[in-house]
């Protein structure tokens, strides 16, 4: 079987989407501990890689000049956040991808919606986490979808269990909020356990996407953002965690 990348898979194919047959039903916590334990050297090591390089994708100045920010990782196409910036003018909305092609989409949404309250950046969330972002400065980080990294061997890259994850503590002020969703249910179970034990997050909700004040699904019955879309339409189920930093 051909590899694909996750991110370019029709999600709605289970012939495309090659972690739904490996991802474990129940994540392995003691392994996941262990790769907490031994990080320091190796984040001491990316953190320099970025630094060295002294680029970041998003402007610094943005995140001192506005109060209440909300910030989207791997933002896809960014319909959901453009929605998200009509129904909340009070709210400054950054959103990062890296894929040219959906960055571009994304950007082009963003400029003709005329909105004040919304920017698009291509790029690398890892250096602007690392390098650009300055602390307790983020009110609300969405991640949507992520590829979720199935295999044993490529966990680190699980935003969770990535060693850009204290930055992503470190950004949110205190009482701000970080929004999951995935199709895979260890996913965010996992993600649950981090927040909880590694970053002494306080769990709000953890579970099946269903209709809630949080991710408002009654005004996005077909789903929010693109993937979770799909996954609807494929009568797949999908997960949601929402920590909030005390
Ligand atoms: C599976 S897609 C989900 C897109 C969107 N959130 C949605 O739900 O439709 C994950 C996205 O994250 C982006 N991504 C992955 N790693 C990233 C990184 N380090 N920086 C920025 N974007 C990233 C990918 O390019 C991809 O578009």
């Amino acid at each position: 079987m051909s590899f694909m990348k996750p991110d370019a898979a029709d999600v709605t194919n289970p012939r495309f989407r090659p972690w739904a047959k490996i991802a474990s039903p129940t994540a392995n916590l003691a392994q996941t501990t262990w790769d907490l334990k031994q990080r320091e050297e190796v984040q001491a090591r990316n953190e320099k890689y970025w630094l060295d390089k002294g680029h970041t994708p998003i402007p610094r100045e943005i995140f001192e000049k506005h109060p209440k920010i909300w910030l989207e990782i791997g933002s896809g196409t960014g319909g959901y956040f453009l929605d998200l910036a009509k129904k909340n003018p009070e709210a400054h909305l950054i959103a990062i991808e890296r894929c040219k092609i959906r960055s571009g989409r994304m950007i082009q949404k963003f400029v003709k919606s005329q909105l004040t309250n919304i920017q698009g950046f291509r790029g690398n969330a890892i250096p602007a986490l690392i390098t650009g972002i300055p602390s307790e400065s983020v009110e609300r980080i969405y991640i949507l979808y992520p590829c979720p990294w199935p295999k044993n061997a490529h966990r680190k890259n699980r935003w969770y269990l990535h060693t850009v994850m204290p930055h992503l503590i470190r950004i949110l002020k205190p009482g701000g909020f970080v929004i999951w969703a995935s199709d895979q249910e260890f996913y965010i179970r996992e993600a649950t356990f981090v927040s909880e034990t590694r970053y002494s997050l306080k769990t709000i909700l953890s579970g099946e996407v269903i209709p809630n004040e949080w991710n408002q699904l009654v005004e996005f019955p077909s789903g929010r953002t693109s993937f979770e879309a799909k996954f609807f339409s494929a009568n797949h189920p999908c997960f949601e965690l929402i920590s909030q930093k005390l």
